[in-house]
């Protein structure tokens, strides 16, 4: 099973086939199962912006589609001054399909940070309707 510093190792991978070419800010991330799988996902930019689908996502959905229903692990790298924080809809998607998972971030310059989601992501969303 990948350690986190392999899972790290993984996303920087998974960023360097990042479409960024609006923001130039490439982000890698590599999604880990129980069983030690690794999926990656890039930031995927496009002309309208709006459209834009974060690193975070593209790992969570690609493997979603591969059937895959439980997860440990994500790392995200991005090359910035400290590591960068998911954002909203990426943190409220992981919650929903990974629950409180290990969230490592990097930068390319080797500082790193640690979470649980729950951390990160206190309060989420979820309704459940009156009977
Ligand atoms: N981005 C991610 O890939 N993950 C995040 O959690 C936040 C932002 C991407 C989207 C866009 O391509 C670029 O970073 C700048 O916002």
């Amino acid at each position: 099973m990948a350690t986190e510093n392999a899972l790290i190792e993984e996303a920087k991978k998974a960023r360097e086939n990042a479409v960024a070419p609006f923001s130039k800010f490439k982000v890698g991330a590599a999604l880990r199962t129980p069983s030690g799988k690794v999926y990656h996902g890039c930031n995927v930019e496009n002309c309208t912006y709006g459209l834009t689908v974060c690193a975070e996502r593209v790992a969570l959905l690609t493997a979603l589609a591969a059937g895959e229903r439980s997860f440990d692990a994500i790392a995200v790298v991005t090359q910035s001054d400290e590591p960068s924080t998911p954002c909203g809809p990426c943190r409220q998607l992981m919650w929903e399909f990974c629950g409180d998972i290990d969230v490592t971030l990097a930068n390319l310059t080797g500082q790193r940070v640690d979470y649980k989601l729950s951390t990160l992501f206190p309060k989420p969303f979820y309704f459940s309707l009156e009977s």
